[in-house]
């Protein structure tokens, strides 16, 4: 099973969810920079209290800032990784691949779920996180297609990605992540 890996889609595809399944099953890091960011504005830091004010927004945080995240607990993983929500834009993809190579890691495989636009809005606004608002929502979906989404022919041009429907059951859903990958 591939065990350094990166999910990318739409706000509400899945990714956290298919993450979190994977990494419990084959004992490697969930590394989710929405989650790490939250966890930072829980914290009540002043680096969380300016991150929370751009979450709510559905605009990206600073690269510096996610970066900084990133490469800590890249560095310390030694059991595989799994990147949900990082790289977000095309800078961040070259600093992650400057990461990859200096720490001798490659990537293995991207997944890249898809899923229904109506889909993923009735998800979100049924979870109804902070951030799970329709006038949210749509910035997070705009800022996706804009600045994430480029990211998914860059990866198909190396070989490296695998796309997946994230419009079915949780369980089929994760079966398919697992014959992408094995
Ligand atoms: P982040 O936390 O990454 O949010 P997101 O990308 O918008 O993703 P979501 O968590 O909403 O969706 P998901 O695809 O993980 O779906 P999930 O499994 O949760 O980022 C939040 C914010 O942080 C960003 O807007 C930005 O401000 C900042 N940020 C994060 N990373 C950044 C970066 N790299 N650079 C800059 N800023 C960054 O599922 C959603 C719901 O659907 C759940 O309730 C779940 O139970 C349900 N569900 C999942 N799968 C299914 C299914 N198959 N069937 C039915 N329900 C399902």
């Amino acid at each position: 099973m591939k065990k350094k890996l990166l999910f990318i889609g739409p706000p509400g595809a899945g990714k956290g969810t298919q993450a979190n399944l994977f990494c419990k099953k084959y004992g490697i890091d969930h590394l989710s920079t929405g989650d790490l960011l939250r966890d930072e504005v829980s914290s009540g830091s002043v680096l969380g209290i300016k991150a929370a004010e751009t979450m709510n927004q559905g605009e990206l945080v600073s690269d510096e800032l996610v970066l900084s995240i990133v490469e800590g607990r890249l560095l310390n993983s030694n059991k595989g990784w799994l990147l949900d929500g990082f790289p977000r834009n095309v800078n961040q993809a070259n600093s992650l691949k400057h990461l990859l190579e200096k720490i001798n890691q490659p990537l293995e495989a991207v997944i890249s779920i898809k899923i229904a636009d109506d889909y993923l809005i009735k998800r979100l606004l049924a979870r109804g996180r902070e951030d799970d608002n329709e006038e949210v929502i749509v910035n997070r979906l705009k800022i996706y297609r804009y600045k994430t989404s480029p990211l998914i022919d860059l990866y198909s041009k190396q070989g490296i990605l695998k796309e997946i429907d994230g419009n079915d059951d949780i369980d089929v859903v994760f079966s398919c992540i697992e014959k992408a990958l094995g």
